[in-house]
């Protein structure tokens, strides 16, 4: 049984070793994983583990998110502590901490149901101090907990082309760690060594996202105000040594790139409560650890500011339609 991979979770060291079964082509590894969270992110990521011949048990606090879901007769439970009944393995993918603390630790809750042995995967960016204290409960209750928050975005969850930044999984183990996150959509997985150092890479390369991505926004409108057109603008910063991924992958000015969500008055993505979520987890990190982050503190602002203005749902490039309509003040 697939269980018994998992029976090591008392043990200091995750049973990562075996993880590589679980990717593998043998009988016990399509037993059914559990995921909890199918929103912007989680559902490309579910979907891969489906394309993967994994049967799912998902639960979604939206129902809507969860249709396609049994529409493909995948199992559909309503609670976190369902998945954990049914599920010995289990994904989180959650926008706050007050979500994950719900999920896990709610009267409905994973513990609620959790069985020895099981390993949940957080994929989360939460505030790394309810993550510890989330992990050490998770212990405590005989299972496995791997941090492992993930970048690249659903565009880059749709070609299984993403980064997980994993913590507590010791190195000589990535590579098994590689092939289990390879089936959810992971095509880099780094080990960042010792538990939350995942959190800890994800919220500083959110934080330079942040920044790279309202720069970017600031040019392109300065730059449509001097005078080339938007697309040529785009082109010649992207062959040039300003370039980033918002510049070349992820654009933010409409017009200028299909099949991003400034392309589709930006709708879907990676949403601006989550960027301004994500500062403020970087603040926090700054002020405990006596950091400077003059850049980032402005970013938060300015992604607090769009919120305010009630374009929270919008995707974080919407930085740039913020910077427009402040013109106009
Ligand atoms: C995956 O990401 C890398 C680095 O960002 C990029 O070079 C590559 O083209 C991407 N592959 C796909 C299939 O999107
Ligand atoms: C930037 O360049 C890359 C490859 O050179 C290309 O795939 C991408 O579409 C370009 N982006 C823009 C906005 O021109
Ligand atoms: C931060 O600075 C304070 C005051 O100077 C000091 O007491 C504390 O140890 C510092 N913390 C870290 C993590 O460096």
């Amino acid at each position: 049984m697939a269980a018994s991979l998992w029976l090591r979770g008392a043990t200091k060291q995750p049973a990562v070793a075996s993880l590589a079964a679980v990717c593998s082509r043998s009988v016990a590894s399509k037993t059914p994983v559990g995921f909890t969270g199918v929103g912007n992110m989680g559902n490309p990521m579910a979907k891969n583990l489906m394309k993967h011949g994994y049967p799912l048990i998902i639960y979604d606090v939206f129902p809507d998110a969860c249709k396609e879901f049994l529409d493909a007769r995948e199992q559909v439970v309503s609670s976190p502590a369902d998945v954990a009944e049914k599920a010995d393995r289990i994904i989180t993918m959650l926008p706050t901490s007050i979500d994950e603390i719900e999920a896990y630790s709610g009267a409905n809750g994973i513990l609620k149901k959790v069985k020895k042995g099981s390993l949940l995967i957080d994929s989360s960016t939460i505030d790394p101090v309810v993550l510890k204290e989330l992990a050490k409960e998770v212990e405590e209750m005989g299972a496995v907990f791997m941090d492992a928050p993930v970048s690249g975005g659903v565009r880059a969850a749709w070609p299984a082309n993403l980064t997980f930044m994993v913590g507590g999984v010791a190195e000589e183990s990535a590579a098994a760690a590689q092939q289990l996150l390879g089936c959810v959509g992971g095509s880099n997985v780094a080990c960042c060594g010792a538990a939350w150092s995942g959190q800890a890479a994800k919220i500083c390369n959110n934080f330079l996202l942040a920044i790279s991505k309202t720069r970017t926004a600031e040019a392109m409108n300065l730059g449509i105000r001097l005078g080339p057109d938007p697309k040529l603008l785009a082109k010649i910063l992207n062959m040039s040594s300003g370039r980033c991924w918002s510049s070349d992958t992820y654009h933010p000015v409409p017009g200028v790139m299909d099949g991003v969500p400034s392309a589709d008055n930006y709708q879907g993505g990676f949403g601006t409560t989550l960027m301004a979520k994500d500062l403020g987890l970087t603040r926090d990190s700054a002020t405990s650890t006596n950091s400077s982050i003059l850049l980032g503190t402005q970013a938060h602002q300015i992604y607090r500011m769009i919120c305010v203005k009630g374009s929270s749902k919008k995707d974080f490039s919407s930085v740039f339609q913020f910077l427009r309509e402040k013109e106009t003040f």
